[in-house]
């Protein structure tokens, strides 16, 4: 077998890391999940679980990653616990099953550059969304997206990935900055502002239950954890690199970015009088802001540079977990890559097609995504690591760790006692809303 392909810099994979983690999670979840769960208390909640549940389940795929330098289902037999490896076939069916939708999701944000640079939705935003989003059209949309994501993994790690998500990452923190800045000047900001960032601590408490799940949810979603994807791209580092530094980097940048998202959509939503509440789901955003943009003095230019950071954050996710259910092939039977990466690109369109041609489909994926899917694939992997790898983990994460290497012990408590138990709650909370039914509707993003 040829030999294994590895990262050319550590800031390759670094950046590779940042452009899973930011997308449509960041961008579109995480404002309107926002929105939709009583404003700054969700902000709160959200970065308590990026820091206590999402931070060291990351570290802990990048630990079986750098170890065995090996794809996420031969990892186990690697570290020499062969019963193990359903964590990585569930890890990559998630992603798998997860991809399929997300492509659809990224048709359609390619499908409003063109409808913004012309103005299409202008006149009618809800019709024009009805119009796009499934049937053929969207079909259409999503295979060019999947294209788009299948051609620069084909195109293999360094040359592909690599070079591809340098470019991209820079692109999204500028583009990001520059609307951040635009929307400044609207007169609605300061409203925006209020409504994003500063807690009602009784609605708060109030909601906690229903609210819980869904921050801990999205910190894992948005970490792009339980899809093995962390896992595959630290199995390409090639020195050592320090983990908990660059998975601490990779955390603040992915809620800046978040965090940013939300500076720009709520000022533009306040500016036009549109409640961000009121409207949850897929609408929201192709909806509620797009109306934004269409009442607005350069709205067009305004909404094209919107929807095109969405979508470059959107390609660097799709990318990275491509590259999963490639790695897995290539490791075992050394297919050529480009040939492989349009095979996964054939499956992952026809999972897709339901989708695309039905949100209520989509939404139904998406649902057991969050709810059961992602949760149960963290959880094992945080009980494997933490319990059963125990100190050897420690001793990778040590592995080029510098200072930070301190941490090592406090890290596999966490990871043993205080993980489980937020996947657990949110478990057990998600079914409850999920099967019992406060309000469904709010669970689903779409
Ligand atoms: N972190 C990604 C996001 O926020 C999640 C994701 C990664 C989804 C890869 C799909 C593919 O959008």
């Amino acid at each position: 077998m040829t030999e294994r392909e590895t990262w050319a810099t550590r800031v390759g994979f670094l950046v590779a890391a940042i452009g899973s983690a930011v997308g449509l999670g960041n961008l579109w979840q995480f404002p309107f999940k926002t929105a939709a769960n009583g404003g700054a208390g969700f902000v709160v909640f959200y970065l308590v679980a990026v820091l206590l549940v999402g931070f060291p389940a990351l570290l802990a795929e990048f630990v079986v990653g750098r170890r065995t330098h090996i794809n996420a289902i031969d990892a186990f037999e690697r570290l020499g616990h062969r019963e193990w490896r359903f964590i990585g076939v569930v890890g990559v069916a998630t992603g798998f099953w997860i991809l399929s939708y997300y492509n659809v999701v990224g048709g359609w944000v390619m499908r409003y550059i063109l409808g913004s640079a012309t103005g299409a939705y202008f006149g009618d935003p809800a019709a024009y969304f009805g119009a796009v989003s499934s049937g053929p059209e969207a079909v259409l949309a999503q295979f060019l997206f999947l294209s788009v994501a299948v051609g620069i993994v084909a195109l293999g790690i360094e040359d592909g990935i690599e070079k591809a998500t340098k470019l991209m990452v820079p692109s999204i923190v500028i583009l990001m900055i520059v609307l951040a800045a635009w929307v400044t000047t609207l007169d609605g900001a300061m409203a925006g502002y209020g409504y994003f960032l500063s807690p009602d601590l009784d609605v708060m408490l109030a909601n906690a239950g229903s609210v819980v799940p869904f921050a801990v949810g999205q910190a894992f979603f948005t970490l792009s954890l339980g899809m093995a994807i962390m896992l595959t791209y630290s199995s390409y580092i090639d020195e050592d690199d320090d983990l908990p530094f660059d998975g601490g980097v990779i955390v603040v940048t992915n809620t800046l970015i978040g965090v940013l998202a939300g500076l720009v959509v709520f000022p533009i939503l306040f500016a036009n009088g549109i409640q961000p509440g009121a409207e949850g789901g897929a609408s929201a955003l192709f909806v509620a802001t797009a109306s934004g943009f269409a009442q607005l003095p350069f709205g067009r230019v305004l909404g094209v540079l919107f929807f095109a950071v969405v979508l470059i954050a959107a390609l660097s996710s799709a990318i990275s977990l491509l590259e999963v259910s490639v790695a897995y092939v290539t490791d075992n039977y050394g297919y050529s890559r480009p040939k492989l990466a349009l095979g996964v690109g054939v499956g992952l369109f026809v999972l897709g097609l339901p989708s695309a041609m039905d949100t209520a489909w989509l939404t139904w994926f998406d649902t057991f995504a969050y709810s059961l899917f992602l949760p149960l694939s963290v959880l094992a992997m945080v009980v494997f690591v933490g319990w059963v790898l125990a100190a050897d983990a420690v001793d990778e994460l040590r592995e080029g760790a510098g200072d930070l290497s301190r941490f090592g012990p406090l890290w596999l408590w966490v990871l043993r006692l205080v993980v489980p138990a937020g996947v657990l709650l949110t478990l057990v909370l998600g079914f409850q809303d999920l099967f019992l039914g406060s309000d469904p509707a709010a669970f689903a993003p779409f």
